[in-house]
């Protein structure tokens, strides 16, 4: 028989019996949906065009030292007029949805009152370049890109009069593209913008310490903006589907005392449960939340609580890795006291096991052989779906919102032969697919995936050394090129989809 990338690269035991990957029954429903996604500060450039107003990003890029080599996003991929290309780009390789997010600081250079109507053009030719093209567009309304002055009125997501600017700023997306875009964004990535990037772009290792409890203030204007924004939504689009969207990965306790059991339900809670308990569960924050922070937090009203609860249609989930948790060496008290933020927020200590001169990211796909069985997507991803299903019991289903792969090295990579030919991530999507298909013949209601990016583009604080993306940009040339990745992805729907 033929040799297919899995049998070649030491796949375990694939299925003779079907042409492409190992079982037969293997299915995405009919109503799955799938695609790319990307962001509007990582990919638009045009920084100053067409009355947009600054961003966070725009400022804390031009700290020298912020990110590497000082990069910025002034230009990016200048998709903000390639949009049309590379929509068509697309289109022709076989995506059927494209997720990116609209810049709040375009709509509203101040963040609030003046609206431009410049910008809600460019992002109406955006959504109708997509539709004429048979694609169907996915809109995030916050992708980490504050308009500057809310930051500089009031501190942005610390203080809660950010709830009604957002909230007004997604009723305006909402009425202009609600007969065209039924699925929505509303926040990206909460755990990471709130409490894992240090200030002054995240709310994360401020000081003096009160700033220890940044990240818990601004996820609470979070979620009270995602509700608010939810509902206005939901009142324009009853039949859209609106989330929010997290980011963590499958956390297993390191050996199984009860200390490091303890530790990982730790770090479920101030990762997953943070954001997840108050939208799937009661409109509260889960329980080791409560026992270490909501001592210094409002707690939230009846009211409030109820416009949390059940407010997100599905459960959105940014699912890269998979980690090995166990409690802090000097004990949780301690470690929650402690000001130097070491594990921050969970008092977790993690590890992947994933070398770090390979990038340090634990990925779906053992590039390294010998690499241990957590490496490869089919031996957590499934087990991670089911554990959101069964934790978080999201009605609508589970929708892995990000994922992707930096390969190791690829930006030392000068031929273009070999960069088009990234060997890596191509694993990591063909055993990520096979783990989706693995959790839905398991019986987890996986409604959708969209890939982390479309394009190599400009990965925050890595600047663009860090590459993510299914097609190479030249940043002189502006020219895109396609990796076998894309092809490899594209076709996983192509083999699996219900016909
Ligand atoms: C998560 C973020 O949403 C996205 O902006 C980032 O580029 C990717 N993951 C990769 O780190």
């Amino acid at each position: 028989p033929p040799l297919f990338y899995g049998q070649a690269y030491g796949d375990a035991t694939p299925d003779q019996s079907s042409l492409y990957g190992r079982n037969a029954s293997w299915k995405f429903p009919k109503n799955f949906w799938w695609g790319i996604a990307s962001a509007s500060y990582q990919v638009e450039g045009a920084a100053k065009d067409e009355g947009r107003g600054p961003s966070i990003w725009d400022k804390f890029t031009r700290i020298p030292g912020y990110t590497v080599a000082n990069q910025t996003g002034d230009i990016a991929n200048n998709h903000y007029y390639l949009y049309r290309q590379d929509i068509a780009r697309l289109a022709a390789i076989g995506v059927p949805a494209y997720s990116f997010s609209i810049s709040w600081s375009r709509i509203f250079p101040f963040g609030s009152g003046q609206i431009n109507e410049q910008a809600l053009a460019h992002y109406d030719d955006v959504v109708d370049a997509c539709i004429e093209m048979g694609i169907e567009p996915i809109i995030t309304l916050y992708h980490w890109d504050l308009p500057l002055f809310l930051q500089e009125k009031y501190g942005g997501w610390l203080s809660e009069e950010i709830v009604d600017d957002f909230a007004e700023y997604a009723r305006v997306v909402f009425m202009r593209y609600r007969s065209k875009v039924h699925r929505w964004t509303t926040f990206n990535e909460p755990i990471v913008f709130c409490g894992t990037y240090p200030q002054p772009v995240g709310y994360f290792k401020s000081t003096p310490i009160p700033g220890k409890q940044q990240p818990f203030y601004c996820g609470q204007s979070v979620l009270l903006a995602h509700a608010k924004a939810y509902h206005i939504g939901k009142s324009l689009m009853p039949n859209s589907t609106i989330f929010l969207k997290n980011n963590g990965g499958y956390k297993i306790p390191l050996t199984n005392s009860s200390d490091n059991a303890i530790a990982t339900q730790r770090a479920w809670d101030f990762n997953e449960g943070w954001f997840w308990n108050p939208l799937f569960i009661n409109g509260d924050y889960p329980r080791y939340l409560k026992e270490y922070v909501s001592t210094f937090l409002r707690p939230f009203t009846a009211a409030e609580k109820m416009s949390m609860k059940g407010s997100s249609d599905i459960l959105a989930h940014d699912a890269y890795t998979a980690s090995f948790y166990s409690a802090p060496d000097i004990g949780i008290e301690a470690c929650m006291a402690d000001n130097t933020f070491s594990l921050f927020p969970s008092c977790a200590n993690t590890t992947n096991q994933y070398p770090e001169e390979l990038g340090g990211w634990n990925v779906g796909f053992a590039a390294d052989p010998t690499a241990t069985w957590l490496h490869k997507a089919t031996d957590w991803v499934p087990q991670f779906l089911r554990y959101m299903q069964e934790t978080w019991k999201p009605a609508g289903g589970i929708a892995v919102t990000e994922f992707g792969f930096a390969e190791p090295f690829e930006g030392q990579k000068t031929m273009l032969s070999d960069i088009r030919f990234d060997y890596s991530r191509t694993m990591y999507y063909h055993d990520y697919m096979q783990a989706i298909l693995i959790a839905l013949a398991d019986g987890v209601n996986v409604v959708g995936a969209l890939a982390w990016s479309f394009i190599d583009n400009l990965e925050w604080q890595q600047g663009y050394t860090s590459k993510f993306g299914m097609q190479y940009c030249n940043f002189t040339s502006q020219e895109r090129h396609f990796k076998a990745s894309f092809f490899e992805y594209v076709a996983a729907f192509d083999a699996y989809k219900e016909r």
